[in-house]
């Protein structure tokens, strides 16, 4: 489905000026996060694996009608994808790749919604000042792959359900598999993944008591990319994780 995607200009977005050619060198230019397939057989660069993980979030097929944020959207790769699927106003937020404080930036996000005639909004806003004030409130948010790098995941939790009125979707590294109590790895240093801007690693049963603390009723964990038992031994090692969750209001 990612493979055969519909450019949105198609359906009556704005259309790209750009040609193929000058395109393709543009997107040459930019360091990718997302592989958006931009149509004519070009498809952007992106090291994440985004199709799978698209696979594994289940956004509902049709979003017609419905409202999106998409918080840490980076590229905007899910951002398209709900337009694609018909969503009527479609919101992207991010802040640290945006100002370039990565390797990555907001270009890509930028040449995307150009090259797909996209009329996703975007608008640059640090997670913790997330509210209705600053961003509204939407029938679906997505909140994927952010939580372990926040410094402050419960104080983050309860923003992000401040612009719920529906349906979260979350994806989130997970630690401390070992222990069935709520827990939560701290990464002061660069111990996950060599990466100084993720900050915590919650156990599953955390990130649903998390989620329910901050008034989400109902918290469904689509998948784990981890046996349902794990040995204790386990716990002084930090190994690559995720799950994959629905919650709603
Ligand atoms: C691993 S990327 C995930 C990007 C995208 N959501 C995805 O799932 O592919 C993490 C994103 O979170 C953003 N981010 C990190 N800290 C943030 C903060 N405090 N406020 C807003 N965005 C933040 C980064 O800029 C980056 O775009």
């Amino acid at each position: 489905m990612f493979w055969n995607r519909k450019k949105v200009s198609d359906a009556g977005g704005i259309p790209t000026s750009a040609d193929p050619q000058t395109l393709r060198a543009e997107v040459e230019q930019i360091k990718w996060w997302h592989p958006i397939d931009l149509g004519g057989g070009l498809i952007t660069p992106g090291i994440d694996v985004t199709p799978a993980r698209l696979a594994e979030i289940r956004m509902p097929e049709d979003l017609s009608g419905l409202t999106v944020l998409d918080i840490g959207a980076w590229d905007g790769f899910f951002s398209f994808e709900a337009e694609r699927r018909g969503a009527r106003r479609v919101l992207a937020t991010d802040s640290f790749c945006w100002d370039g404080g990565g390797w990555g930036t907001k270009k890509g996000f930028e040449l995307a919604r150009r090259a797909l005639g996209s009329r996703v909004e975007d608008k640059w806003i640090e997670v913790l000042n997330l509210s209705p004030d600053t961003a509204g409130v939407f029938d679906v948010v997505l909140f994927l792959g952010i939580l372990y790098h926040m410094k402050h995941p419960l104080l983050a939790l309860e923003r992000v359900a401040s612009v719920t009125k529906g349906q979260l979707i979350m994806q989130t590294q997970v630690d401390m598999l070992a222990v069935n109590r709520p827990a939560m790895a701290f990464y002061p240093g660069n111990e996950l993944g060599g990466d100084p801007t993720n900050w915590c690693g919650p156990n599953p049963a955390a990130v649903r008591a998390m989620l329910e603390t901050v008034g989400f009723r109902k918290v469904e964990i689509l998948s784990k990319s981890f046996p349902d038992e794990v040995p204790l031994e386990t716990l002084n090692t930090i190994r690559p994780n995720h799950i994959t969750l629905h919650a709603w209001k």
